[in-house]
């Protein structure tokens, strides 16, 4: 089940090739999608979003694949990173499992090893206890008269107990503490987990004693905490007892059931929210499976993000009596602002998730999911307008807080619905409704901006850039017309890196004909001319590249397609994946009689000139906005300075093209 062992960040390059060489696209992919052969390719169903016709194309020669419906795809780690959503070694370790790969861990630093094994031995010591409670429903005579018999009772099935590996804890009170003590575990590591606690007079005891077990696990399928629900109704006693925060556990940022819903959560593109374990259990019994459970508590920013890299859509479900939704509208109201799509279905009165899909078949459920469920703002307005009836001071105070609501939708065609519906039913003017969320998103514009202030400040304090990082990587993707030329360079280089050409021989200056790589040929090019990538990730490639550009036998595809970063792998597959960026821009050059070495010199040379000329148009462009600029034109220094860079300018575009023109090359087009 658990393919993390929690070691981030320490497989080692020669792990990573060795994986990557193993695993074959169609076998990996194969073993989730039904592959039927198409010429030199396979195609399947998509398993990233629900269609009819094919359209998820696998490549064995690329060892690639890709959905041409919603762009999803990769080598095979990418593939298993989204199918299976995994981190980046977490899948690196699901794919050494499959093809029984050993993996050598790199040396910890001793601060790491302590941290490490803290955890570990915390998430070890979970598991001991899972296994113990699960063997205790199972075989202990006490557990299956008392705890199997219970869950038996609740309508669940033998398989689905064994799936969420539900459990029970003896009534004895240490019966599992002198169990783990006795097998070796250390009892402090024992209480961290919450598993047992220490009472006053230091003896060990158990905290689930006498309850049925429900195991909570991390997205990977680790056991980080337990639920434990008492059998009898005891008014004294707390119905549920959940494991306390600890180095592993913080309960904000789980959610009951998503191990076991995330794949049904994104084939849906649709997560539905419960609030308790049975509730999630017993859909699922049902057939239901994209289902998950806030666990009682209002929902967290956390929760949200989880649910967010899913799906975008999102159901609550909720018992008839209201009780519950109205615990939880704060919560919701994140939801919205994250731009997330949110329905509400209530129940039939006296009907909880886990009643209704025991007693309707799944069909049942889903058609009353589908009939009954309403768009979220306008099930809080209803829900507040019953209460309010016709008084106007509260009727005012609702109208305000459905504008907050409304006001935090990020998308302007739903937030322009949402105000049409909100006028009829709180029967106050469109325009009025406009008016305040405009006020009200002006205001978080505000907030934001000076939040966004600090953070830069912050960051520029401390010299942390990750998150800009990420942010140009995102923009890259996008339209900077230098980041598509870099782009266009990055995939070259992956392509042809290694390859030699040849400097032709140059007369002028009495320098001999000689062959050098051609990562090293960009590198002096763009060294010359101070040339740094403006876009941060192919900077970093490129300097990778140039670092390694003289090691005998660098590959730079197979290189950068095991390298320890995600984001550089990611990139490197959908670079080798796509059509050949160039292949327009040299098309025709390549049937001539001159040997390869001196083809390459031609691309490569044509590749650093057109960059460099868009470099040089970036900056004519902001030479111009320069001259146009009231303070230049009224300052003569900063107007000779302009007109001085603009005549430079113009003159390197010449020069640019002199030296294609030299190498007889001619004149190039520029749209790489
Ligand atoms: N909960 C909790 N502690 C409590 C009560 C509730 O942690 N004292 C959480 C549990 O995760 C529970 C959820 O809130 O699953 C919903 O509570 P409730 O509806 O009372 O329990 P159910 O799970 O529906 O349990 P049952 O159907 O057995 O009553
Ligand atoms: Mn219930």
């Amino acid at each position: 089940m658990a393919y993390s062992n929690n070691h981030q960040y320490k497989i080692d390059r020669e792990t990573i090739e060795r994986i990557l060489d193993s695993a074959k696209i169609e076998e990996v992919v194969g073993d989730f999608v039904t592959l039927k052969r198409r010429g030199v390719n396979l195609i399947g169903l998509c398993p990233f979003h629900n269609e009819k016709t094919p359209s998820f194309t696998v490549s064995p020669a690329k060892n690639y694949c890709k959905c041409f419906g919603c762009g999803k795809g990769g080598n095979p780690v990418h593939f298993i990173m989204e199918h299976e959503q995994l981190s980046y070694y977490d899948a690196l370790r699901w794919l050494a499992k499959k093809y029984h790969i050993e993996i050598k861990e790199r040396e910890l630093t001793d601060d790491e090893k302590r941290e490490e094994s803290m955890r570990e031995s915390m998430f070890v010591v979970n598991q001991y206890a899972l296994q113990h409670f699960c063997d205790t429903l199972h075989e202990n005579e006490e557990g299956k008269a008392i705890g199997l018999n219970y869950f038996r009772h609740r309508g669940l099935r033998d398989e689905t107990i064994k799936r969420f590996c539900l459990g029970y804890s003896l009534e004895k009170r240490d019966s599992f503490a002198t169990k783990a003590v006795k097998a070796g575990y250390n009892p402090e590591i024992i209480s961290k987990t919450g598993v047992c606690y220490t009472t006053d007079d230091g003896r060990l005891v158990d905290r689930f004693w006498g309850r049925v077990i429900f195991p909570v696990h991390t997205i990977s399928g680790k056991v980080v905490a337990f639920g434990g629900r008492i059998l009898h109704n005891n008014a004294k006693a707390a119905k549920y007892v959940n494991s306390p925060e600890s180095e592993i556990y913080h309960k904000s940022d789980h959610l009951y059931g998503l191990y076991f819903a995330k794949q049904s959560i994104v084939q849906k593109d649709h997560c539905i929210l419960v609030e308790g374990y049975l509730d999630v259990i017993s859909m699922h019994q049902a057939g239901i499976q994209n289902v998950v459970a806030s666990s009682g508590t209002s929902l967290t920013t956390g929760q949200i993000k989880l649910i967010h890299r899913f799906t975008n859509n999102i159901t609550l479900l909720y018992d008839g009596d209201k009780a519950g939704i109205k615990a939880s509208l704060r919560g919701i109201d994140m939801l919205l602002e994250e731009g997330m799509n949110i329905n509400v279905v209530l129940l039939p009165e006296g009907e909880d998730p886990d009643s209704y899909s025991q007693s309707h078949s799944t069909e049942e459920v889903e058609q009353y999911i589908e009939r009954n469920k309403v768009n979220f703002i306008r099930f809080k307005t209803n829900l507040l307008l019953d209460e309010v009836g016709d008084d106007p001071i509260r009727r005012a105070t609702l109208v305000e807080d459905i504008v907050k609501s409304i006001a935090v939708v990020p998308n302007d065609i739903l937030r322009s619905e949402y105000i049409k519906k909100c006028s009829e039913m709180l029967q106050v003017s469109e325009q009025l409704l406009v008016k305040g969320t405009a006020k009200i998103r002006m205001q978080h514009a505000e907030e934001q901006q000076k939040r966004s202030d600090n953070a830069a400040q912050q960051q520029s304090d401390s010299g942390n850039n990750t998150d800009e990082f990420k942010q140009n990587i995102i923009n890259s993707y996008t339209s900077n017309p230098l980041h598509i030329k870099e782009r266009g360079i990055i995939q070259f280089i992956l392509k042809n890196g290694n390859k030699l050409l040849q400097v032709p021989e140059d007369k002028q200056n009495g320098t001999p004909s000689f062959t050098e790589s051609v990562i090293s040929h960009l590198h002096y090019s763009f060294e010359e001319d101070g040339i740094e990538f403006s876009n941060p990730l192919y900077n970093k490639i490129f300097k990778e590249a140039v670092e390694h550009a003289n090691e005998q036998n660098f590959c730079p595809e197979r290189y950068f397609m095991a390298h320890p970063e995600h984001e550089v792998s990611q990139l490197t597959a959908e670079l080798c994946g796509e059509k050949y960026l160039l292949s327009k821009f040299f098309a025709g050059q390549n049937n001539d009689e001159r040997n390869e070495n001196a083809i390459m010199f031609e691309q490569t040379t044509r590749l650093a000139i057109a960059y460099k000329q868009s470099i040089v148009d970036d900056m004519l462009k902001q030479t111009m906005n320069r001259l146009k600029d009231p303070e230049v034109l009224a300052n003569p220094a900063a107007m000779q300075e302009a007109m001085e860079d603009f005549k430079f300018l113009k003159e390197t575009q010449r020069a640019l093209n002199e030296v294609l023109k030299g190498y007889g090359f001619g004149n190039i087009a520029m749209n790489v």
